[in-house]
């Protein structure tokens, strides 16, 4: 009998989770089955028991319940509690949940390891004081990066953000007005914008020279960040297919401990054709 895993989210159909974690599992031949849960708002904390009594091993967890499975999970890794958000709960064997956020390592894990970013020294802008912005709060800090600056709309939020990450590394609030004068070597966008097709307000000329910028979404076509950075000189302007990918790859480790390869899966979600009959 396959081990059932499943991601849980509200909406759901777009999720190409499923179609990550079967690649992982038929790459490394491991026997499991992971499916779709649509979240119901009322009752998300009975859905996921209910999963976890008919056998389920692990959940993603994505929008909008990254805070619930936090509130839910019986204890944390440190870069969930940072985050206070959750995105893979694992049923242990005495049956206790542990939650784990595994966003920060797969941005990470894309910009430094596939694309070669080097974060030491490096100074960066993470742009949005959201839920995936807290969710790579302490894996950023932990890269070695000079200066982090964290910057939105609402300035408060970014604010308390920062005072949250300052004891663990050099991180400072603002709001986007305040970034006028200011050069950094990477802009992450974290906000979602980018669901209107807007990018943040943010000075022309913040990006420094031979800087990259890294859009967390992604989609079939580039999107407004990741065309702000091409239009702007950047040495290199990324989306967020690979951490999504990344992010799969750490859960899939935590549940099964094997690695699976990122490389190929995010070519075939890149291109989907060499998907044959499948959607994504
Ligand atoms: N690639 C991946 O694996 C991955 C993983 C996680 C998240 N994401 C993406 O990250 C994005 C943010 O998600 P989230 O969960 O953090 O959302 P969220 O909690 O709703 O936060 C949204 C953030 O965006 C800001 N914002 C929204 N519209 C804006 C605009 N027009 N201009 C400037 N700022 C704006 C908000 O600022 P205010 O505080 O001022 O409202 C807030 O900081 C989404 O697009 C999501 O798809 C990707």
């Amino acid at each position: 009998m396959p081990e059932r895993y499943a991601v849980i989210g509200n909406p759901i159909a777009h999720s190409k989770s499923p179609l990550i974690h079967a690649e992982f599992a038929r790459q490394t031949g491991q026997d499991l089955e992971y499916g779709r849960i649509l979240g119901d708002p009322e009752d998300f904390p009975g859905e996921v028991r209910r999963f976890l009594a008919e056998g389920g091993l692990g959940l993603n967890v994505t929008v909008p319940f990254k805070e619930r499975a936090w509130a839910l999970a019986d204890e944390h890794s440190p870069r969930a509690e940072t985050a206070g958000a959750v995105n893979t709960l694992i049923r242990l064997t005495d049956g206790r949940l542990r939650g784990d956020n595994t966003d920060g390592v797969g941005l990470v894990r894309d910009l430094a390891d596939n694309h070669g970013f080097g974060f030491q020294g490096a100074r960066v802008l993470l742009l949005g004081a959201g839920g995936a912005s807290r969710g790579v709060l302490l894996p950023l800090l932990e890269t070695g990066l000079a200066r982090l600056r964290i910057a939105n709309r609402t300035a408060s939020r970014a604010l308390d953000l920062a005072r949250l990450g300052a004891p663990l590394g050099p991180v400072e609030g603002s709001g986007l007005e305040a970034l006028a004068g200011e050069r950094f070597d990477l802009i992450i966008n974290a906000t979602s914008s980018g669901l209107t097709d807007e990018v943040p307000d943010i000075p022309d000329d913040c990006l420094a020279e031979g800087g990259w910028t890294y859009d967390m979404l992604y989609g079939d076509r580039p999107t407004a960040f990741r065309r702000w950075g091409q239009e702007h000189g950047a040495a290199r302007a990324l989306d967020g297919l690979g951490m999504l990918v990344e992010q799969a790859a750490e859960s899939f480790w935590l549940w099964r401990g094997v690695r699976p390869s990122t490389a190929p899966v995010i070519e075939q979600l890149r291109h989907p054709a060499g998907l044959g009959s499948r959607s994504v």
